[in-house]
């Protein structure tokens, strides 16, 4: 989606705008542009495409401006245009936007009306020119901001350079992210922290509802009545090489190695192997009342919402609670029956996603306790929740997720561990106050010893998974012309299966589908010709023998069957065409940390050798704040 980014310096800006725009190309975009302000005039840059084609642009802006703004747009309402594309501006204003402004139709006939005329096809432009109108009443920028925010509809992250104070630059936030960076000589603003990484590790995490002010030495924030409030920077613990590819060809690439430390350093920090405990403090489980929880309904976006479907399976299973999952963009707008005893977690990379806050926010007005797992500290989610689980993983740039779902999956297992843990202990549960008879219930449904076990082994297993990458490229080489593909798994694995399915299609363009092995039968299978390539993720697991009756199934109309499993299975060997080796848990649900990595390296392969953009696919953002 789009990001923004904001300078006001003492010295020059132009370069560490346009590298900021790099750094949030991550996000999705598909024009972008860069307005400064020198000598009392402001001068603009802008381009179709990537930003490559804006590079040529730079050196027409001066070069001896030290305030300016870029915006990476992806597109929403008109077409991916220089003309569409922001910054927008008059002769007074440069103006930013992240969002849609839903009431754009009704506030542009009135301003057409009035006789204003529009360049742009943008939602966008309506708040320029309202803004416009504001301040040739004389109005100071703050009034006239607030005189604007009480007429739009809609999410909003606004960045606005005027000629009236040409030192500083404003931000408005609703909505959508806009976090304020403070550095030495020179403030920033920008969509995430990320952006600001090389400059400042010291952030200002903007609220909805907010206006932020920034010149080269001071920040400002008010509340959207004009309350001038205290805000303390956080200090972020991500350093600057984290953002960076450290070598490889792509992020993603980066991104799927980097998953044996993060699965290592999650379990080295929430998992105490000398006392068999899981640290329950570093979960924020102690900001809950587990003792009142009766379900659990997971709400989640994309590949965050595969991994909560493995939840259901593992925390379901180990806390004895039921779980649901829902998509967030469908749980929002119905009407789902919820009440104080009700648990919602929210499960999210980027912590923004605009459907999973809006989840959150309406679980918090009926009462419900909120729980989200998030890589990115201090993002609006974790901030809307009453506790939350960092996943800690580290930057995840690749538009597809890798590393950040292996560490949801590890994420939630762990969390069902604690929260089994909590209800042996007495100190939750849904149904028994009578401590032994807890115990013996949870004891039975958990094996606390074994899982321990699955835990220990679980980085290196991930780590050999990983380095049998070699012989999933002469697989990817052989299929990467397919039109179609298919991914059948069962039990957890059927998780993999969607995964796996996402992943294809995401980076390769490819049309992929998941399902669960046992609904073959029931359509899927029409499909089925010599054609077909069809990805069986077959564990040795309890499902496996009904795997085995499906991937017949497939075979007896000639399917072409490439069998992901353990690498000594010869069964699934034969009645592959192509196998790929894939290590072992003892753990079904901590098999599909194992079982996904191929398909990573499988959709990437691909990718590569359709020479698609692996990093950011067309039309996907990375952090979707838009509904
Ligand atoms: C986008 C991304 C996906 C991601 C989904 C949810 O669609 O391309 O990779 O899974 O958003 O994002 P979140 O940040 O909430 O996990």
């Amino acid at each position: 989606m789009c990001g923004v980014v904001g300078i006001v310096s003492s010295t020059r800006c132009v370069q560490n705008i346009f590298e900021g725009l790099q750094r949030l190309e991550y996000r999705g975009y598909d024009s972008a542009g860069i307005a400064t302000l020198f000598e009392g005039k402001i001068h603009i840059a802008k381009s179709e495409g990537k930003l490559k084609n804006l590079e040529p642009l730079l050196s027409k802006l001066p070069q001896n401006s030290g305030i300016g703004m870029g915006h990476t747009r992806w597109a929403t309402h008109g077409a991916p245009t220089t003309l569409n594309a922001h910054p927008h501006v008059t002769d007074e204003i440069a103006l930013i936007h992240n969002g849609i402004i839903e009431n754009y139709r009704e506030l542009k006939e009135t301003l057409i009306r009035e006789g204003v005329k529009f360049l742009s096809e943008t939602d966008s432009e309506v708040v320029l020119h309202l803004l416009a109108k504001e301040l040739s009443k004389g109005t100071a920028m703050l009034d006239a901001l607030k005189g604007v925010v009480k007429q739009l509809h809609g999410a909003y992250g606004l960045g606005v350079m005027w000629k009236g104070d040409p030192n500083s630059l404003y931000i408005v936030k609703q909505g959508s992210p806009v976090v304020i960076g403070l550095g030495k000589t020179e403030n920033y603003f920008a969509s995430d922290a990320l952006a600001l990484l090389p400059l400042t590790q010291k952030i200002i995490f903007l609220n909805d509802g907010e206006i932020g002010k920034i010149t080269a030495s001071d920040v400002q924030v008010w509340d959207f009545s004009g309350k001038l409030l205290k805000r303390d920077p956080s200090i972020l613990n991500w350093s600057a090489s984290s953002a960076d590819k450290a070598g490889f060809r792509h992020y993603m690439l980066k991104e799927i190695h980097e998953q044996p430390a993060v699965i290592a350093n999650t379990i080295s920090r929430l998992v105490n192997f000398g006392s068999s405990e899981i640290n329950i403090g570093e979960l924020g489980l102690n900001e809950l009342d587990l003792q009142s929880v009766r379900n659990i309904i997971y709400v989640a976006c994309g590949t965050a919402h595969y991994s909560a479907m493995i939840a259901k399976y593992c925390v379901e299973q180990m806390t004895g609670i039921p779980v649901s999952v829902e998509l967030a963009s469908e749980f929002r707008y119905r009407d789902p029956y919820l009440n104080q005893n009700t648990l919602v977690i929210a499960v999210t990379q980027s912590g923004e996603t605009a459907d999973t806050l809006a989840c959150i926010k309406h679980a918090v007005s009926k009462g419900c306790q909120t729980y989200s797992v998030c890589n990115v500290r201090f993002s609006s989610i974790p901030r809307a929740c009453q506790a939350t689980l960092y996943m800690e993983a580290g930057p995840e740039v690749g538009v597809a997720s890798t590393k950040a779902f292996t560490s949801m999956v590890l994420c939630h297992y762990l969390f069902g561990m604690a929260f089994a843990q909590e209800i042996a202990k007495g100190k939750s549960g849904n149904s028994d106050n009578n401590l032994n008879a807890t115990d013996k219930k949870v004891a039975s449904r958990v094996n606390f010893a074994a899982n321990f076990e699955a835990l220990k082994v679980l980085p290196s297993l991930v780590d050999r998974a990983i380095n049998s990458s070699g012989l999933i490229e002469d697989v990817a080489v052989k299929y990467y012309e397919s039109l179609n593909c298919l991914f059948l798994g069962r039990g957890p694995s059927f998780m993999v299966a969607l995964e796996g399915a996402l992943k294809l299609k995401e980076i390769s363009y490819i049309h992929a589908e998941g399902y669960a092995g046992g609904e073959l039968k029931h359509g899927p299978i029409a499909l089925v010709d010599k054609h077909m390539p069809i990805v069986a993720i077959a564990p040795l697991d309890l499902h496996y023998e009904k795997m085995i009756s499906n991937i017949e199934e497939v075979r007896a109309r000639e399917g072409v069957i490439i069998g992901v499993g353990d690498i000594n299975d010869s069964k699934l060997k034969s009645l592959s065409v192509d196998f790929i080796p894939c290590p072992q848990s003892q753990d079904s649900c901590l098999q599909t940390i194992l079982s996904v990595v191929p398909m990573q390296f499988l959709s990437y392969f691909i990718a590569v050798k359709r020479g698609t953009d692996v990093d950011q696919p067309r039309n996907l953002a990375k952090s979707v704040t838009v509904e």
